[in-house]
């Protein structure tokens, strides 16, 4: 029968037997499998688990604080953070198409998460032979089953490593759905802010800038989706949106007045959706206080924003995210 306190106490024994003395490195997203493979991992084993977080400088207002503060606090992981926010600005400059933009994301991503892992293997200490992810059941059904191992190749130039190093994978989650790991997650202590956060993508805030990326674009964007996301919890609608992108439409400049001058400024899109599976979604029929009250506050507090407009397009045809 199954109990989150089963599976907790069947991966813990499983994995301890299968890691022994050696070493293991889980890279976290912010997203909910990857924190809560980890919790899982580091109940395990210990301090023999070095999380890497990489900051792509794309994340919402608040989500590498959470990361670095709170998952800390619940798990006491070792937690390697990685800046490298400039870096992704620099490798996104110039750059407006949607698929161009995801690929670069993820290969300074790849990069910079190989960096680490190099770096973790060169320090004292017994050999790293794992890599932790959070693969869950739906992922292992639409892969063909497939398990087995990552290699990292060895183009950085550091010095004193074998050309390609493998490492084999543990994934805790594979036997699970969504709800089943959030309560794992809660049943380990994880917080709800994470356990139960809402699909984001990878490649972040990058994607929800209509346009090139700039730090001051997202900047701006961060504190609207910030208002937003505010908003929408008070009023109780987490669990009715699956999810809310926050758009900027940075090319576009519309005209307003505010106090007694005209402004030039751009639309920030609000794309409520609900949906089961983010393969459908519906736009979300909701309150229009919530809404009057999410467009006054961004207008007033955001500067360079004149316009909050409302995406009712239901996927099909239209995507979740507007890249
Ligand atoms: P779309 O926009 O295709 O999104 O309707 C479906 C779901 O996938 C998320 N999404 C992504 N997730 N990398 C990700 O990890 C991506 O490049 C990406 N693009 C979209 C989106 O947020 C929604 O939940």
């Amino acid at each position: 029968n199954w109990t989150t306190g089963n599976v907790i106490d069947e991966q813990v024994a499983a994995i301890r037997e299968r890691v022994g003395t050696k070493r293991a490195i889980c890279g976290l997203s912010g997203g909910v499998d990857s924190a809560v493979a980890a919790a899982l991992v580091q109940k395990a084993i210990g301090s023999q688990l070095t999380c890497v977080y990489v900051d792509h400088g794309l994340m919402r207002k608040g989500e590498t604080e959470q990361v670095e503060k709170d998952f800390v606090a619940a798990t006491g992981a070792n937690l390697k953070v990685v800046d490298a926010s400039e870096r992704f600005l620099d490798a996104l400059a110039g750059v407006s198409d949607p698929e161009t933009k995801r690929k670069i994301i993820g290969r300074e991503f790849i990069r910079v998460f190989e960096q680490a892992q190099l770096e973790i293997l060169q320090e004292d200490g017994p050999e790293v032979a794992f890599l932790v992810q959070g693969t869950l059941y739906p992922d292992v059904v639409e892969s063909g089953g497939g398990t087995g191992t990552a290699n990292i190749k060895s183009h950085h130039n550091v010095g004193g490593l074998p050309d390609d190093i493998e490492f084999e994978l543990i994934e805790p989650l594979r036997q699970l759905f969504k709800d089943e790991v959030r309560m794992v997650g809660s049943e380990l202590g994880l917080p709800d802010e994470i356990v139960q956060r809402q699909p984001f993508p990878g490649p972040g805030l990058g994607i929800r800038i209509v346009g090139e990326v700039t730090k001051d674009r997202l900047d701006l964007l961060r504190e609207a989706d910030a208002i937003a996301r505010e908003e929408l919890t008070a009023a109780g609608l987490d669990r009715e949106i699956w999810q809310c992108p926050v758009v900027l439409l940075a090319d576009v400049r519309s005209v307003g007045v505010q106090g007694d001058g005209r402004t030039y400024g751009h639309p920030i899109v609000l794309r409520p959706v609900s949906s089961e599976d983010a393969m459908t979604a519906d736009w979300t029929r909701m309150p229009y206080e919530v809404l009057a009250k999410i467009s006054t506050r961004i207008t007033n507090e955001v500067a360079d924003v004149n316009r909050v407009v409302l995406d009712v397009t239901s996927k099909p045809p239209g995507t979740i995210e507007w890249e």
